[in-house]
């Protein structure tokens, strides 16, 4: 049996897509229990740098377990994929031949009750990646404004009835403050499973949208995109897996625009154009997919879908 709880999605497809490169310099910006970055660094023994980043200490402790046989060539950083060229002009490496997200929750977060990341399991309302940063979700819920919870149950969330359970909030806490994820479940869940469709639990899009901005998961990856594009040696590649339609949209997007050889501008009557040199090229035209047999198995890789593209030359 695998000591290593979180099964990694897409495991063949991150490998293939990263054949062809000759990796030299890796950076693994959500390393995780280590999955994706055990099957690259045994694939890839050209591998000279492999920096494997994560803002759960935890999970970074569990990574370099993993890959102690390789301890002569990775490096472990406690912190946030946005800043990965801070981290790489600290190291001093050369431009990074291959770069990995596997975005969201671990399965050993959303496992550990007391994190706070699933209704499933009772916990304190928490929902932090990296338990040093100073907003949890119970601050969210219990403070902040009826306006301001119904913007990111719409935004965040897409959740049809954001009105609605933001108001319950702001009621429900008068009385009593909402301390736990029973606590929210327990409001919540009889009155928006009235209104959910049987595909997916009522209060999936309240904790989804609660954990993003917990995280600011939407703002990080917006300022990593730009970055990461621009930064890769060429030829190198971008491959990030995504898990719900905000973030695949967002790269989808930055994706395109990197490649196409057009500026997009806000003009009179619509968009007008501007002459521009793409970057990379789309790996990807549509986005890859888990097989059946690997939802069967991992129903939690359900939502995945992998991105790539690479650094043209020049
Ligand atoms: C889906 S898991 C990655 C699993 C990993 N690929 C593996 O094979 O084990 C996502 C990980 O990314 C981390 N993470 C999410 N957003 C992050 C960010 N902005 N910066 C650093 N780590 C992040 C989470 O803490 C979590 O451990």
């Amino acid at each position: 049996m695998n000591a290593f709880p979180h099964h990694p999605v897409l495991l063949n497809e991150v490998v293939q897509a990263l054949e062809p490169v000759v990796l030299k310099v890796m950076i693994d910006g959500t390393v995780g229990a280590g999955g994706h970055a055990q099957a690259l660094l045994e694939s890839h023994p050209e591998i000279e740098h492999y920096l494997g980043i994560d803002q759960d200490p935890q999970a970074l402790a569990l990574a370099q377990e993993r890959l102690k046989p390789w301890a002569h060539k990775t490096t472990f950083k406690h912190g946030n994929f946005r800043q990965f060229d801070l981290y790489l002009e600290e190291l001093g490496w050369p431009r990074p031949d291959g770069i990995l997200l596997d975005l969201g929750v671990s399965s050993m977060q959303l496992d550990q009750a007391e994190r706070g990341f699933s209704f499933m399991r009772e916990g304190p309302l928490d929902m932090r990646m990296n338990p040093e940063t100073e907003l949890n979700a119970a601050t969210i819920v219990n403070t902040w404004s009826e306006q301001e919870l119904g913007k990111i149950f719409r935004d965040y969330g897409e959740e049809k009835h954001w009105r609605l359970a933001a108001r319950l909030i702001v009621q429900a806490r008068e009385q009593r403050l909402l301390e736990t994820t029973k606590d929210l479940s327990n409001l919540l869940w009889p009155v928006l499973a009235r209104y959910s469709k049987k595909s997916i639990h009522p209060l999936t899009l309240i904790f989804q949208a609660l954990r993003i901005c917990v995280n600011q998961e939407l703002e990080v990856l917006e300022q990593f995109l730009a970055k990461a594009m621009d930064c890769l040696a060429p030829k190198g590649r971008l491959a990030i897996i995504s898990f719900h339609s905000l973030e695949d949209r967002m790269v989808k997007t930055q994706m395109r625009l990197a490649a196409s050889d057009k500026w997009e501008t806000s003009g009179l009557g619509g968009g007008l154009f501007r002459d521009k040199k793409p970057t990379v090229a789309l790996m990807t035209k549509k986005p890859i997919e888990p097989s059946e047999e690997e939802c069967q198995l991992h129903p939690r890789s359900r939502s995945a879908k992998l991105r790539v593209v690479e650094k043209l030359e020049g």
